[in-house]
């Protein structure tokens, strides 16, 4: 193991990586592997809160992780693995649990989110989410945690359980700081509304092949003020001119274009299109490389590496709480 910094993140099973995730957080997993020893796992245990049968998301675990390797999530300079093979996780969840007052829990939206959406399954797992999530950064010691910017509720219960347990036991963790990509637009989803989300069924995938994209690109609802193509434009509150600002370096030029009613709609989405799709065209060549049997690899000594760790860090907490060594079990 290094002395460097650690980075960590996690990512719920939610089927393929899209262009929300990748501008999101996605980049700056790439990113930061250079610089830090880098954790990255599939939190399927968070994935139970929805989907109580992970057998049934077995299949879009693969795909996920493909797609993280296909983004340059590179298995030699990342760990990766999958948040249920290191079932410490789960013990160290109880004891923060211990040091987390219920009103700070209460208060995090993203609970009252799912309480809305899924008000028939209101389970403890959901409530207890944000400590889950505490457990995953500090039982690496994470001093890094790149996410998108919904996370930025539940990193703050984070920093905010870890002074705690600090305070109570003595200091065992670093307290892990938010990374956000600064160029993170707020890009929504196709139909021009609700942020990108695979059950929104309006997602831009990272690797799907040309003509899926093209498809999803195609579709997206541009200006809904503009209803001509000779009407001028509105490139400031249409999404797929702000996707412009991304993927184009003269997106400028083409702002004014649909200013002055010089470019419809259609020719602004096909040229987009064209261009994800190239822009994108390693990722697709890379993902198409890998197999089920090299993920099961990767996971597999990722759980040993990250498993490691997890025992390390562990051994301290039960001594700084006063619990009886493993070694004595
Ligand atoms: N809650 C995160 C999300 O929905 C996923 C996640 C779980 C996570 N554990 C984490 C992210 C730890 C960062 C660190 O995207």
């Amino acid at each position: 193991m290094t002395d460097r910094k650690r980075s960590l993140s996690g990512i719920r099973v939610t089927g393929r990586f899209h262009l929300g995730n990748y501008l999101g957080a996605g980049i700056n997993y790439v990113r930061l592997q250079d610089e830090y020893e880098s954790y990255i796992f599939v939190a399927d245990y968070h994935t139970l809160t929805t989907k109580p049968n992970a057998r049934e998301f077995s299949n879009d675990l693969y795909e996920m992780v493909m797609d993280l390797i296909a983004i340059g999530v590179d298995p030699g300079r990342t760990v990766i693995y999958r948040q249920s093979a290191i079932p410490k996780v789960a013990e160290l969840t109880l004891l923060l649990a211990m040091v987390t007052p219920l009103s700070w829990v209460q208060r995090v939206p993203t609970f009252k989110e799912k309480v809305r959406d899924q008000p028939d399954n209101v389970n403890l797992g959901l409530f207890e989410y944000p400590v889950l999530q505490s457990a995953d950064i500090i039982i690496v010691k994470g001093d890094v945690v790149p996410v998108g910017r919904d996370q930025a509720a539940h990193l703050e219960l984070t920093r905010e359980i870890t002074r705690r347990f600090n305070r109570t036991y003595g200091h065992v963790f670093p307290e892990p700081a938010i990374v956000l990509n600064p160029d993170a637009p707020i890009i929504k989803g196709t139909d021009g509304k609700a942020k990108m989300s695979k059950s929104l069924n309006n997602i831009i995938g990272v690797t799907d092949p040309p003509e899926v994209i093209t498809k999803q690109v195609m579709s997206m609802v541009t200006d809904t003020k503009r209803v001509y193509k000779t009407q001028p434009g509105h490139p400031r509150t249409c999404n797929v001119c702000a996707m412009y600002k991304l993927f184009f370096d003269d997106w400028e030029h083409y702002w004014e274009l649909c200013r002055r009613a010089q470019i419809g709609c259609q020719e602004k989405k096909s040229l987009l299109a064209k261009r994800i799709v190239e822009r994108f065209a390693p990722f697709r060549e890379r993902r198409a490389e890998l197999t089920r049997e090299q993920i099961d690899e990767i996971l597999a000594a990722g759980a040993v590496r990250a498993g490691e760790v997890a025992e390390k860090t562990m051994v301290e907490v039960r001594n700084a709480i006063g619990l009886p060594p493993y070694s004595q079990l």
